[in-house]
């Protein structure tokens, strides 16, 4: 009999082989230097999570008009190449894989912004997915949840534009222009009308039906999959998200409260291919590792989320694993011995 649980088999999202379906889920950390360069700490931290299936990195800026906060990483200038170059070469060197959020939280509401400023996001959105390529991560995700430029086009209660751009039309213009530097296989999609633009928001019918022509249409790319964040109360059930498999025939990633064993089960009952983790890969950098030896997680401190510097940043250690001695009784293992 074997232990290996839905969650820990390999499975190919688009053009993307993974050996287990744990992907470490976006996480703004605002580790970057004052010019949003990624810096040695950056590599640390994620060649330490480099045993999940799929690494997607903290949001990173498109361009200069895409900034919304300090200390978040850029992909748009040659020195955040080079930066990130060396992030990817240690993920790729300990055997992971790696794919950039590219994020947009440039002002404007969709009553404010001209045609002109929406094609320059989709350019900066191309741009950037260029450097991605250059800097060798695997894929990229386009960001598209929060109270950010690209969900305010989503929600027919924050867009009530008439133009070209009513509905989904700047996320598609954006997908086309991300998918031309990289092929559909390569380009994940991050979405939920669970998470928007008002705090305290919840989605009413319109909501959800603008949500349902959104995914509908991404359908029609060969996508290496939609990443969903779903609603803050966790449903066992997966019923939010089984509206999106009957629409989206796909890889489907699904986000937010997930156990072990609610991600062994959403992947058993073929509702999701993957399960993304956030607060969990905080605090557990070998989190694979744990579930797959059913050890005990650890839990992150929120006060070092954003703080900077290396505490709580890389100095989460991995699990030492008890082991069974010849005995039958349980024993600490002990570290081999350097030198
Ligand atoms: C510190 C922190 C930073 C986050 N940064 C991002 C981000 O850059 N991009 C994004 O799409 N989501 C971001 N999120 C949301 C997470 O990806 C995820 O949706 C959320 O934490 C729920 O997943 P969990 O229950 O596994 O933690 C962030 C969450 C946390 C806690």
């Amino acid at each position: 009999m074997t232990d290996i649980t839905p969650l820990l088999t390999p499975v190919e999202l688009g053009g993307l082989r993974l050996p287990n379906r744990v992907v470490m889920a976006p996480i703004t950390r605002a580790r970057a230097t004052a010019d949003g360069v990624p810096t040695e700490l950056h590599a640390a931290y994620y060649g330490q999570r480099a045993t999940a299936g799929l690494i997607i990195t903290e949001g990173t800026w498109v361009g200069e008009r895409a900034i919304g906060f300090p200390g978040v990483p850029g992909l748009h200038r040659p020195e955040q190449v080079v930066a990130w170059r060396r992030v990817t070469d240690v993920v790729h060197a300990l055997g992971g894989r790696i794919a950039a959020q590219l994020w947009h939280a440039g002002p404007g509401s969709p009553a404010e912004l001209s045609v002109a400023d929406l094609r320059v996001v989709a350019a900066d959105f191309r741009a950037a997915a260029r450097c991605a390529r250059e800097a060798g991560f695997d894929g990229v995700e386009v960001h598209a949840v929060g109270d950010f430029l690209l969900p305010r086009f989503l929600n027919p209660r924050t867009n009530r534009r008439t133009d070209r751009y009513a509905g989904g039309r700047l996320l598609l213009d954006v997908v086309d222009a991300v998918v031309g530097e990289w092929g559909g296989r390569r380009v994940g999609v991050r979405l939920s009308p669970y998470w928007s633009t008002t705090e305290g928001f919840v989605p009413d019918e319109s909501t959800l039906d603008a949500y349902d022509g959104h995914v509908a249409g991404l359908a029609e790319y060969p996508l290496a999959y939609l990443h969903l964040r779903g609603p803050e109360a966790f449903d066992p059930d997966h019923t939010p998200f089984r509206r999106y498999r009957a629409l989206f025939t796909g890889p489907l990633v699904v986000n937010l409260g997930f156990t072990r064993a609610a991600a062994d089960d959403v992947v058993a009952c073929g509702v999701a291919d993957a399960v993304s983790f956030a607060t969990h890969y905080i605090a557990n950098p070998d989190l694979v590792a744990r579930f797959a030896l059913r050890h005990a997680l650890a839990v992150g401190d929120p006060a070092t989320y954003y703080r900077g510097g290396a505490e709580g940043y890389v100095d989460y250690p991995e699990h030492r694993p008890r082991v069974l001695s010849s005995s039958g009784s349980a024993a600490e293992t002990t570290p081999p011995a350097r030198g």
